[in-house]
């Protein structure tokens, strides 16, 4: 579990991480090198791993977590990169609506090119959620689009029944949650005390009639990646879900990944379930790629998380 003060900028230029960056540069080249000169089984295997979509459950538990919220599920889904995706939208939809989930959300990096829109509908049209699927950009949604495309773009998801989160926040009053939705930090559209706004005036126009039986409502926060941390911790969150680093995408056993795209990342914590600066985080792997079609001892994941009240740790199944 790492330390809940900020990460400490001497660590990261420290030398043993360099020579870890040393290592792991040399070894994923090599094995970005070495599979279209023949490493057939290697080459195999990343394959096999790349559609190789698992499922993570969590139940994470909070000693004030409102009662509304008891046993309810949020499915997590992140880059999906659908220029390149060979994960197919039935399987996807086979996954979360198994389980039924209350929430769904998706953090960013839905897209990276123009003929991907068309794609939008058969992914993401038949995802269903009690209570409603929301949705927030990344750096590669921002990335090929003119501004009267992202607009065509932000249409499509409201069509779809998407709820778009650009700096903005929603509550749902009957389960006593904010989802707070910080546009893609990775190309600074991230505004965090702007997605907090309506938070701190509804909770100043509401203070007076708290009583002390009431329960903080539960925030939610959804980034596409961690590098908003410093201004969510300030503000305060109950989870903060994010993607981004693809979990590396291609990592060799016992190395770091050469790439992970976040400050946290650059520090080690580049997927799964941490607690960082008194935030609860989680930095999903991903379902699609991006520079290249693979992945390598990185499966591509789909997340769910079930909230309870009480002070165990998290739990954790992967299937
Ligand atoms: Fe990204």
């Amino acid at each position: 579990m790492p330390d809940k003060r900020p990460p400490s900028l001497t660590n990261n230029i420290s030398r043993r991480n360099f020579f870890r960056g040393i290592g792991g540069f040399i070894a994923n080249h090599w094995l970005l090198t070495s599979l279209p000169l023949g490493g057939v089984g290697i080459l195999g295997y990343a394959r096999h791993e790349t559609l190789a979509l698992k499922e993570e459950h969590w139940e994470l538990f909070y000693p004030n977590l409102p009662a509304s919220l008891e046993g309810k599920t949020i499915c997590q889904l992140s880059d999906l990169h659908l220029e390149s995706l060979r994960i197919s939208p039935e399987t996807i939809e086979e996954i979360v609506i198994a389980q039924k989930p209350d929430l769904l959300v998706i953090t960013g990096d839905i897209i990276s090119t123009r003929t991907d829109l068309d794609k939008l509908e058969s992914y993401l049209g038949r995802l269903t959620a009690t209570y409603g699927k929301y949705v927030v950009m990344g750096n590669n949604d921002y990335r090929n689009l003119s501004h009267t495309l992202f607009k065509r773009y932000l249409m499509q998801f409201q069509h779809l029944g998407w709820t778009t989160l650009l700096n903005d926040a929603y509550f749902f009053s009957s389960l006593n949650l904010w989802i707070i939705g910080v546009d893609d930090p990775a190309t600074a559209h991230d505004d965090v005390d702007l997605a907090y706004q309506k938070v701190f005036s509804s909770s100043s126009s509401s203070s007076s009639s708290l009583s002390s039986l009431d329960t903080p409502p539960f925030r939610l926060v959804l980034a596409h990646s961690t590098d908003c941390l410093d201004d969510v911790a300030k503000n305060g969150a109950e989870l903060l879900l994010a993607g981004h680093t693809h979990g590396g995408q291609v990592r060799l056993p016992g190395l770091q990944p050469l790439i992970t795209n976040t400050y946290l990342g650059d520090l080690g914590f580049y997927e799964g379930y941490h607690v960082v600066n008194g935030i609860p985080l989680y930095i999903n792997r991903g379902i699609g790629e991006s520079l290249i079609p693979l992945r390598f001892n990185v499966p591509p994941e789909i997340a769910f998380f079930t909230l309870h009240r009480g002070d165990s740790l998290p739990r954790h199944q992967s299937s």
